[in-house]
């Protein structure tokens, strides 16, 4: 396929992706309740060639970007200065075509405790979280995370799709495939002496009353490495030189290695949340409806993690299926 055939491809798609979650919007259904009725909303041709134009990473890359599938949604309206105050009537059509194409690759899910249990997030700067660690800062830079690492059953796959970036901040990835460690490192990092906390994201704090299990950083899955890293949320279990410097090593190697991807109104971003963390620059945000915005749906399509993790309680934080 040349280039313009995949543009041609794709722009077929996106009309077909807009027509069927405007039938979807009009009769009331919403991101949350869209997956009864996907199925039905588009034919059995068209949903095969779009699982093949989202498809996820290869193994072992990370991340992918389908450049613009999401253009053909239009103008979303101005960025909410917090994510309760999104207008989702207004943006009904991009969450029930972007959850439409998350479930493509597995099953769709949301968090009790996060965002109100919608399973459209919305990545927006918020007044006041300029500084904190979650989707909502922007002066201080997101910095690296394997998104609800905290978490067992965490997503596979997150799906990004931008609404607006209208200054062109930033997207940054690193990958465990690209970080050089020594066999002594890696064996360190695969030994569970660590605990990742929940986010500020989530709404309440069992996180402290319960038992800690250790985590293992570093795990292989077919002869590649995977990484389980949120070093903002980690408490380490005991003092341990060895994995100190391991664990230092590994951070160095992943801002060594790291790359920027710059997201443009309608891109998708898949980033594989086993292969790669993610952060964003910072930025200084305006507030006045012009500020970047994405949507955000997490996706588990379950692949072989470390044994120990099925023991963990994973704080408590229940999922929401879609
Ligand atoms: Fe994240």
């Amino acid at each position: 396929m040349t280039l313009l055939d995949i543009e041609t491809e794709r722009d077929e798609l996106a009309r077909e992706l807009v027509h069927a979650a405007s039938v979807l919007a009009a009769d009331g259904v919403t991101a949350d309740s869209v997956l009864a009725r996907a199925a039905a909303a588009l034919p059995a041709q068209t949903r095969a060639r779009l699982t093949r134009l989202t498809h996820p990473p290869r193994p072992g890359a990370g991340y992918r970007v389908v450049k613009g599938l999401f253009a053909a949604f239009g103008e979303q309206g101005p960025t909410a200065t917090h994510w309760k105050d999104v207008d989702r009537e207004r943006t009904a059509r991009f969450d029930i075509g972007l959850t439409i194409v998350a479930a493509l690759h597995g099953e769709v899910f949301g968090w009790e405790n996060q965002q109100d249990g919608h399973i459209v997030h919305n990545i927006l700067p918020a007044p006041g979280y300029e500084t904190v660690q979650v989707g909502g800062s922007s002066i201080a830079p997101l910095t690296w995370h394997t998104e609800d690492a905290f978490h067992p059953d965490r997503a596979d796959f997150l799906l990004l799709a931008c609404v607006r970036n209208p200054d062109g901040v930033g997207s940054r990835i690193a990958t465990a495939g690209a970080v050089e460690l020594s066999d002594e490192h890696v064996a360190e990092l695969s030994e569970p002496k660590l605990v990742i906390f929940p986010d500020a994201s989530y709404e309440d704090d069992v996180a402290d009353c319960r038992t800690s299990q250790g985590m293992a950083t570093l795990w292989h899955r077919d002869g590649r490495l995977c990484l389980r890293y949120d070093p903002t949320y980690t408490r380490m279990l005991g003092q341990d030189d060895g994995f100190q410097q391991a664990y230092d090593r590994l951070g160095r190697q992943l801002d060594e290695t790291s790359f920027v991807v710059e997201l443009e109104q309608g891109d998708l971003l898949i980033i594989d949340n086993d292969v790669a963390v993610h952060g964003r620059g910072s930025f200084r945000a305006r507030y006045d409806g012009t500020d970047r915005w994405l949507k955000r749906v997490l996706v588990r399509a379950p692949r072989a993690r470390p044994e120990s993790e099925r023991r963990e309680h994973g704080f408590g934080q229940a999922q929401v299926r879609a």
